[in-house]
């Protein structure tokens, strides 16, 4: 009996039991002796100094063991690294960190720490806490910022330009015969996964333990010890579970740094957990934004020029925009294309990553300009697409790793039933309801990170193998399907190969970001296996005792654990017990292509959605949708699909719910609890259905992963703005459409 390939199959989480019933452990369910609790005090005030901080009512509270504030909380040895580079990660954080001087830059930046013996006492003394204010005037919202922006040298941590151009723009819009142009509002979106960010402290000695939850165990560590001032051999980041993360956790916030100062200054372990409100205000957001739109085209619909203008506000001490022309640029074949960010400094803490960042918006507001130049052109949106379809990179002009765009189009139009669409708005009804569907294109880039991903493989002699990498499990499906990657690499079974992970003692791994997760652990894992694999076969053909004795290790095949050639064979089990070894083990590692890659690398998908519109009310409601996506190779259809469809319905949320907004005089959030900020639900969900498009591709990674985080969040918003044209007639050119909008 030999099994099929791991990979492939859609097999249940491995993690999903231990969710469900509780025993998996998260960051801040860690059991640990002699613990105290750090309550974290937000500023009321959204600019200004703190003036005074009266202490004395908290620190006559029963178990109170410290009151830190910028008076006492020692000074950090270095800023906080823009970009935490030391092999750990790649990704542009903020160099802002709190209590350092009485200057306030934004309404709830951290401005006390209360540590006591129960977290009850410690948010009560926090409360007690007189903290007096002298408060100036304050910069939030994009009517206060908008004239005096600027346009940065580099964005996003310096990764990326302020402005980028090909061809004449002028020109280009200047030949064209049909110019559609808009501006495009995108409310503020937070994170919200359901676990929020926590960190728990231990310190021994000079050693410290940190339980963070983080999208990168070495990404905290080399964070911590920068910001600490220790050496990264003496910090141990553990992270097994995360309960949701969607870039909330990519960069390591200031949060992390506290717990362990906290830890010290009370000489306990401390647990710091961020309460729901102040995700809102610790951890980055997706910034407000307003896109400006102008598309050039022939009468025949081939685009002359793609403006895209983007405004939004950053924080006083980074450059942040979310990269929302990055996709504009690359996804259609248009000669001539200008981008452009405009930010203003605001009080506001740095934006951060958040799920399809720059994408999700910057897709939001082409694909519905897109949809208007079609019906201008009195074209097919789909037929329009084609017509600019970019055969190789527009950006580099070098040939795409794997494409797929134009078959998730055709197999995306044919399960939701595109063809038999009339074009004409506002047409179809059904009892009070006016019907509607639209489409969009997506395409999210493939970006490999810039260091060696490494794994380790080992075999028991009881014939189970455990593989390891240090990438926390945030919900994603990386221990299910990294299972499977080792298993099929090993010759084993999948149930009785292990995913051991989370931990800055096992193998480095990039912070997963950016969809790499997925391409760049089993890229690792891969070759730790194949190593191990390989080792196995070598000492079985040198083994004098072994029915493969002598035979050429190329003949030998690895399956169900069991090392065939020809007739003869011998297992792991039997090759290990016989020479008296508990286990064998292999160390592999991956380099991704660095320097200039000569092919273009995006993921490519295409959104379809129907809406009903109640006109009266003002009310939509997504009745269906269908996303087509070509990921590369699919480890496993269940948990890619589970990403694809969360994703998808991301994208109803910020088409109809999601939006945080600053109050201008007081610099805050209107919305702070998921009461106020709402989220799609089940209740919202309709039927989604998720088609994969085939495509190989041997440029990404070994295994052609392209990864399915984010491609199914690019262009649903808009496919859904799309067909409330389509049901109205009206064109919403905001995210999120509400009710006011469409009475
Ligand atoms: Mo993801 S938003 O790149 O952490």
């Amino acid at each position: 009996m030999t099994t099929a390939p791991a990979i492939g199959q859609a097999l249940h989480r491995v993690d999903g039991r231990p969710k469900v019933t509780g025993s998996a452990h998260y960051s801040a369910e860690i059991p640990i002796p002699d613990m105290a609790y750090a309550y974290v005090v937000g500023s009321r005030i959204a600019a200004g100094r703190v003036i005074a901080v009266d202490a004395s009512a908290a620190q006559a509270e029963d178990g109170v063991l410290a009151v830190l504030t910028h008076q006492n909380l020692p000074k950090i040895a270095s800023q906080p690294p823009l970009v935490p580079s030391l092999a750990g990660t790649a990704a542009p954080g903020q160099t802002f960190f709190p209590m350092q001087d009485d200057i306030v830059h934004y309404a709830g930046q951290q401005v006390a720490i209360v540590v006591a013996d129960t977290y009850e006492r410690a948010q009560h003394a926090a409360h007690l806490l007189r903290i007096s204010y002298e408060e100036t005037p304050s910069v939030t919202t994009l009517e206060q910022g908008r004239d005096h922006a600027y346009v940065p040298d580099t964005i996003f941590g310096g990764f990326l330009p302020g402005r980028v151009e090909r061809g004449d723009i002028e020109a280009g819009l200047a030949e064209a015969d049909v110019r559609v142009e808009g501006t495009f509002t995108y409310a503020a979106n937070n994170h919200n996964p359901i676990e929020p960010s926590s960190t728990t402290a231990q310190w021994e000695g000079d050693e410290l333990v940190l339980h963070d939850a983080t999208q990168g165990v070495n990404a905290t560590q080399i964070t911590v010890a920068r910001l600490l001032g220790i050496p990264l051999s003496n910090i141990r980041v553990i992270s097994h579970y995360v309960g949701g993360s969607f870039g909330s956790k990519a960069m390591i916030h200031n949060h992390s740094a506290l717990a362990a100062m906290a830890a010290r200054e009370v000489g306990r372990p401390v647990k710091l957990v961020l309460t729901r409100e102040q995700m809102f205000t610790s951890v980055g957001h997706r910034e407000e934004q307003e896109q400006h739109i102008t598309l050039g085209a022939t009468r025949d619909g081939r685009l002359t020029g793609i403006r895209h203008h983007k405004l939004s506000p950053t924080s006083h001490f980074d450059h942040w925009a979310e990269p929302s022309i990055g996709v504009s640029q690359e996804i259609y074949a248009c000669p001539n294309y200008e981008g452009v960010y405009r930010l203003f400094r605001a009080n506001t803490m740095t934006p951060t990553f958040m799920r399809a960042p720059g994408e999700a918006s910057g897709m939001f507001a082409l694909e519905c300009a897109m949809d208007e130049l079609a019906h201008e052109l009195g074209l097919d949106p789909i037929e329009l697409r084609l017509r600019n379809y970019a055969d190789a990179s527009p950006v580099s002009g070098n040939p795409w790793s794997s494409n797929g765009l134009r078959e998730c189009y055709q197999r995306g139009a044919a399960r939701f039933g595109w063809q038999d669409r009339d074009p004409r708005p506002g047409i179809r009804r059904e009892g009070n309801w006016l019907i509607g569907t639209g489409m969009a294109g997506a395409g999210y880039p493939v970006t490999p990170p810039a260091n060696p991903q490494r794994a380790r493989a080992r075999v028991y002699a009881d014939g189970t193998a455990v593989v390891q990498a240090a990438t926390p499990e945030f919900g994603t499906g990386v221990a299910t399907v990294m299972a499977q990657v080792a298993a099929d690499a090993l010759g084993m079974p999948v149930d009785r190969c292990r995913f051991e992970n989370g931990d800055t003692d096992l193998p480095n791994i990039a912070a997963a970001v950016g969809s790499a997760g997925a391409g760049m652990i089993s890229a690792a894992v891969h070759s730790a296996a194949t190593a191990l694999r390989n080792q196995l076969i070598a000492r079985a053909v040198a083994d004098g005792a072994s029915p493969l004795h002598g035979a050429d290790p190329v003949d030998v095949v690895a399956r169900d654990g069991v090392m065939t050639a020809g007739t003869a064979s011998d297992s792991y089990a039997d090759l290990l017990q016989r020479n008296f070894q508990p286990d064998a083990e292999a160390s592999g590692s991956w380099s991704p292509p660095t320097g200039d890659v000569p092919y273009g690398m995006m993921t490519f998908g295409a959104q379809f959605a129907e809406v009903a519109v109640d006109p009266e009310l003002g009310l939509v409601r997504v009745r269906r949708m269908t996303g087509a996506f070509a990921p590369g190779l699919v480890l496993n259809p269940k948990t890619a699909r589970s990403q694809l469809m969360g994703g998808m319905l991301w994208g109803l949320g910020q088409a109809l719910l999601e939006a945080n907004h600053m109050q201008p005089r007081t610099g805050r959030w209107a919305n702070s609890s998921l009461g106020e900020y709402l989220v799609a639900v089940n209740a919202d969900a309709p039927d989604v259905d998720v088609e994969f498009v085939e495509v190989e591709d041997s440029v990404v990674n070994p295994l052609g992963v392209k990864g399915v985080g984010e491609i199914g969040q690019v262009g649903s918003s808009a496919a859904i703005a799309n067909a409330v044209h389509h049901a109205t007639g009206r064109r919403i050119r905001k995210m999120p459409i509400t009710v006011e909008d469409l009475l």
